[in-house]
């Protein structure tokens, strides 16, 4: 029973609705930058983006969206990659000054040190909420899934079936509480990340080993688009059903184990880091 208890997420995997097969890129996607590092394989069901000294490159969905189930699945990658960062994210404007957004991000590492994946939450321009975990896998190895439950109960953000980040909807019951709220867009890129990635930044990219390659598969996309009829909050719609307004017994027992096994930073947890200690408001209700 010991590894049922160190992985309890192998219970887990019934709990999420399967992701639709291989819907080709351009049905949902378009390149934003950097043309020249991005490359369509298998019939435009994948993209790989490169990154060399010359440019990165980044791509994102062409709607916007007010609730859904995101997924993307991601081979970031591999070998010596200090300083390279590889996101997958939900942005509102990223220039409006005032925008929401929910960050994947892997933090390339040297060769045989471990990546690490930080997430943060900003609402209103307002971010400052990472967390960091080492994954109990190596996410250059395979293609894993990457998802993000936004709906009006809750963000979850989940590493294949398990559920490594929480944010309640408080709104308008807890004073002061944020929570994206924004229509967003999904976006992924590629970017030197050299000042703070690695080591605090310590450890740079290393040009020599460009181009570094990551590998986006599952381009369809579960979600509440800007041109839909229905309401983003509708309960016909499948991400806000009751089953997806709070974790269930199994994943919040899954949710506990990455927060005491594989979580390293918490903002929650950092107080020095807010003004008399005071942890923002969400933290008190995960
Ligand atoms: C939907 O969102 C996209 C991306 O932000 C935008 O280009 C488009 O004009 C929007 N469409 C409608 C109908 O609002
Ligand atoms: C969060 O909850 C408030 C209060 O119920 C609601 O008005 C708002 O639409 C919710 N946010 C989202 C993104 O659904």
């Amino acid at each position: 029973m010991a590894s049922s208890v160190q992985q309890p997420w192998l219970l887990l995997i019934v709990l999420l609705p399967a992701v639709a097969a291989n819907p080709i890129f351009d049905e949902n996607y378009a390149p934003t930058w950097g043309a020249d590092g991005y490359h369509l394989v298998d019939q435009g069901t994948e993209v790989r983006i490169t990154m060399d000294r010359n440019s990165g490159a980044g791509f994102g969905s062409k709607l916007s969206y007010g609730s859904g189930f995101f997924h993307m699945r991601i081979k970031i990658p591999g070998g010596y990659t200090a300083g390279v960062v590889t996101a997958y994210y939900l942005s509102s404007d990223p220039d409006s000054g005032n925008h929401d957004e929910v960050d994947f991000e892997f933090l390339g590492n040297v060769d045989g040190k471990p990546i690490t994946l930080q997430t943060n939450v900003f609402v209103n321009g307002h971010g400052d909420r990472e967390q960091r975990l080492g994954l109990w896998f190596d996410p250059a190895a395979d293609f894993h899934d990457y998802r993000i439950l936004w709906n009006p109960y809750q963000l979850v953000v989940f590493v294949d079936e398990v559920p490594i980040r929480v944010m309640r909807n408080m709104t308008g019951r807890v004073p002061e509480y944020e929570f994206p709220a924004k229509r967003m867009r999904l976006r992924a890129s590629m970017w030197d990340g050299s000042g703070w990635a690695t080591d605090g930044g310590r450890t740079k990219i290393d040009w020599n080993r460009a181009p570094f390659t990551a590998a986006f598969r599952g381009f369809g996309v579960d979600a509440c688009a800007n041109t839909s009829a229905t309401p983003c909050g509708s309960p016909d719609l499948w991400w806000n059903a009751r089953r997806y307004r709070r974790l269930s017994a199994q994943q919040r027992a899954a949710y506990e184990n990455v927060k005491n096994t594989y979580m390293n930073y918490d903002y929650c947890t950092d107080k020095d880091r807010f003004a008399n200690g005071n942890v923002p408001p969400e933290c008190s209700y995960d």
